[in-house]
């Protein structure tokens, strides 16, 4: 399959993994990567530069193949030190590079200097025709749906892609509630020119975590998520645990006087217990609706070779068979 966005980042097939914090390690970027996708090293799960010049080495060893690297712009008083985790980027020759958070306008000339392309993740159409009026490459269009953070809007994908296929000029992926070949062609039908997963890319052999997080994805069906934080306006979808439910009681009894610190048991620090060690009410963690349509735990060969002949399935023969009937 050929579109603008296999054409813009140099790989075979339109399927990109989201960058995740503390899952996108080398191990899951290459993985999917050789497998004809493209593979996702999450910046800021490196705790300096260096660690994530380390990483991106680490990468380069175990695919010969494209990868890029997640730099995502956090809305804190002590920012980490991007130019630092940018001079990385570029010294580890990675040329695709996924921004999310805050408007990375101050970062893209040098970036766009060495020849990086920057897709960037955006909840809202107006968000998108930001990114691509300050010469953002390409734009993952994120859903209400997703895994992570949602925005504020709550427009799903079946509105949100096809509105930005109305507005962009840059070639966009859908992002959010993406799992099989059905969320491939229908992305294409609204408009994209690819697909990002997040969620899906966890629950597969080569996922760098621990095996109960795996196994909580594949149990858990569309209607076992919550979005927490929506009354400090950093709304994010989790998969519900002890932590979350609590989190939310504590929700509803502060209401608008709800501050960071209340709930900073349930969220800060907590993706390392999760993670590695499986301890699966440790806290909230992302986890998209798309759970519900995850049902095994293939590698991520399997995983992407399965979407893209069953994509073919889908187009050559159930549509093509529905136009000729
Ligand atoms: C566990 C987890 C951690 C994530 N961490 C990040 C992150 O650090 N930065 C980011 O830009 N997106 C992050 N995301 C969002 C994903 O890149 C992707 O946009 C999202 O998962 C898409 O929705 P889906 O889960 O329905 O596929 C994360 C998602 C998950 C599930």
């Amino acid at each position: 399959m050929k579109t603008r966005i296999t054409e813009m980042f140099g790989i075979e097939h339109p399927i990109i993994q989201g960058g995740m914090h503390y899952v996108g390690f080398a191990e899951m970027a290459a993985a999917v990567s050789s497998a004809g996708g493209l593979g996702i090293i999450t910046g800021l799960t490196q705790p300096t530069a260096e660690d994530l010049r380390k990483e991106i080495a680490r990468c380069h060893e175990m695919t010969d193949k494209p990868f890029g690297v997640n730099l995502t712009f956090l809305p804190t008083l002590t920012p980490p030190d991007y130019p630092a985790y940018i001079d990385a980027i570029i010294d580890g020759g990675i040329k695709v590079v996924e921004t999310a958070g805050r408007n990375p306008q101050e970062h893209l000339p040098k970036l766009k200097e060495a020849g990086c392309k920057i897709i960037h993740k955006c909840t809202s159409v107006r968000h998108s025709l930001k990114a691509e009026s300050i010469g953002c490459d390409a734009v993952s269009v994120d859903g209400f749906e997703c895994g992570g953070h949602p925005g504020e809007d709550d427009i799903p994908n079946m509105i949100l892609l096809p509105r930005a296929a109305e507005e962009l000029k840059i070639p966009f992926v859908s992002s959010g509630g993406m799992a099989d070949a059905r969320s491939l062609v229908a992305s294409l039908a609204m408009g994209a020119e690819g697909m990002n997963m997040g969620t899906r890319f966890i629950a597969t052999k080569e996922a760098p975590v621990h095996e109960n997080v795996k196994k909580a994805i594949v149990a858990a069906s569309e209607l076992d998520t919550r979005l927490v934080m929506r009354p400090l306006r950093n709304t994010e979808r989790v998969l519900t645990n002890e932590a979350v439910e609590r989190l939310l009681e504590k929700e509803r009894e502060l209401g608008a006087n709800l501050k960071f610190e209340d709930i900073i048991e349930e969220v800060a620090g907590v993706y390392p217990r999760i993670m590695k060690e499986g301890d699966m009410d440790a806290g909230a963690w992302s986890c998209g609706m798309v759970a519900g349509l995850i049902h095994d735990i293939p590698t991520c060969k399997e995983l992407i070779d399965r979407i893209m002949s069953e994509a073919e399935e889908i187009i050559n023969r159930r549509l093509s068979g529905i136009l000729a009937a």
